[in-house]
């Protein structure tokens, strides 16, 4: 990233919104620097002699985004998304930084992977990037990887993602280690004696299409197990991509009782359903799978009432032809980056939850959780914002992704409210 004096920049009369400074209301923002100078109400900045001026009149405002769980598939995986073009997609998306996880090829389960995501981040990444370490020694679940090292060169989790840790003594360990570094374990809550061979939610449409369903059950029991080896170890857990009723009513009881425990849902669980696979549409299928109206209640009740912390994308890529291949074979995943904050929008204008909730899932929650630099909008703060247009309407177009994976389910939705400019350490990016 450039370290070159940046161009200061006046953000006028945007709607500012960021719960963690307690900030409501339109205002004028001062950059210089790449750092936040002056926050005020009116112009009672003292400007530079050469600035630039962005009129956010009728526009919010907010902290930059920060995506925890992010598939940005280098090294090994080209073909399907680069650290660039990842790194792209999320800018314009409206994240300032993106945690990625390790299922690349080798599997970031040594330091050396480590530095060389990193490093190729600090070459080519649009914004911050900061690696999630494997669990276990290349995802197998067998042996704990050197976590230790790990954090050392530059981890801010661990995660088997894509695969569960099956062996609970192994995931009793990971959750003792992690203790000594104080990074959360993420889990990828899945029981694949359960969800062996199926390739969508158990129920009625599987069964009118004749496909093999994953029960609740696959996720409700890892769920149930992970949040046992919590209370036993104290480590701090993180449960990935929640999809189902059952583990929201249990992380629900286990952060009542007080352990630390938090958890992430996507757009896609709280947007869609089971249904929109009907026409064997590979687009649709992700893991854990698209669940039932009910399930999709849940999650929103877990997002208003705290149970659920963050919105993160789990942001999928894969290539046009691996997801052409039949539904049994195509690969699980949704390209979800450029598409997270406007169907996360749509909450809010349902009244799910309001504006500075979003800001706390997408934004305050996901750097506590994952121990990186806030995106606060305060005094002297690195300047990470993103600026959207409430009333912008547009449709999802695949084609004009940015990312390499253009699989989406979302194909021609029209969503309203989308992110203009994205502003990474003090640098104006134009996402439309
Ligand atoms: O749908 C998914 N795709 N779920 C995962 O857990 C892994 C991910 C991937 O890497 O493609």
């Amino acid at each position: 990233m450039s370290t070159s004096k940046k161009k200061s920049i006046l953000i006028k009369g945007g709607h500012v919104i960021d719960p963690s400074s307690s900030l409501d209301g339109v205002m004028d923002l001062l950059v210089q620097d790449g750092r936040i100078e002056d926050i005020s109400p009116q112009n009672g900045q003292n400007t530079p002699p050469d600035y630039e001026e962005i009129n956010a009149t009728g526009l919010w405002v907010l902290p930059g985004l920060a995506d925890i769980h992010t598939h940005l598939r280098e090294p090994g995986f080209e073909y399907k998304e680069t650290i660039a073009t990842g790194t792209k997609a999320a800018v314009r998306g409206g994240f300032t930084a993106v945690c990625c996880m390790p299922n690349t090829q080798p599997v970031n389960d040594e330091p050396a992977i480590t530095r060389y995501i990193l490093k190729k981040a600090d070459a080519d990444g649009a914004c911050r990037v900061y690696p999630v370490g494997a669990i276990t020694k290349g995802q197998k679940g067998e042996t704990l990887a050197e976590m230790a090292a790990l954090a050392e060169a530059g981890c801010v989790a661990f995660s088997d993602d894509g695969n569960p840790v099956m062996d609970s003594l192994i995931m009793r360990r990971a959750l003792e280690y992690s203790r000594i570094f104080g990074l959360p374990i993420v889990s990828h809550a899945e029981d694949t004696r359960l969800s062996e061979e199926g390739v969508m939610n158990e129920g009625i449409t599987a069964t009118r299409l004749g496909l093999r369903g994953i029960p609740n059950a696959a996720e409700d029991v890892m769920v149930a197990r992970d949040i046992a080896l919590c209370e036993l170890t104290k480590g701090r857990l993180h449960v990935a991509h929640v999809s189902t009723r059952g583990s929201i009513r249990l992380i629900r009881e286990a952060k009542s009782r007080g352990l630390p425990v938090t958890a992430e849902t996507c757009p896609h669980y709280f947007t869609i359903t089971e249904e929109a696979v009907a026409g064997f549409n590979t687009a649709a299928k992700v893991n854990p799978p698209l669940r039932s109206k009910q399930d999709v209640a849940a999650v929103c009740e877990g997002l208003t009432d705290g149970t659920i912390d963050v919105i993160a994308t789990d942001h999928a890529p894969h290539h046009r032809e691996e997801k052409a291949m039949g539904f049994d074979n195509a690969p699980p995943g949704i390209s979800g980056l450029e598409t997270a904050l406007s169907l996360s929008l749509r909450l809010v204008s349902k009244g799910v939850i309001d504006l500075n909730r979003l800001v706390e899932l997408m934004s305050v929650n996901p750097c506590g959780i994952m121990s990186i630099p806030t995106r606060k909008i305060a005094k002297g703060v690195d300047a990470n914002l993103v600026i959207i247009d409430p009333e912008l309407e547009w449709e999802v177009a695949p084609d004009l992704f940015v990312s390499l994976g253009k699989n989406t389910p979302f194909e021609s939705l029209r969503l309203k409210g989308r992110v203009v400019k994205t502003i990474v350490y003090g640098d104006v990016i134009e996402c439309l």
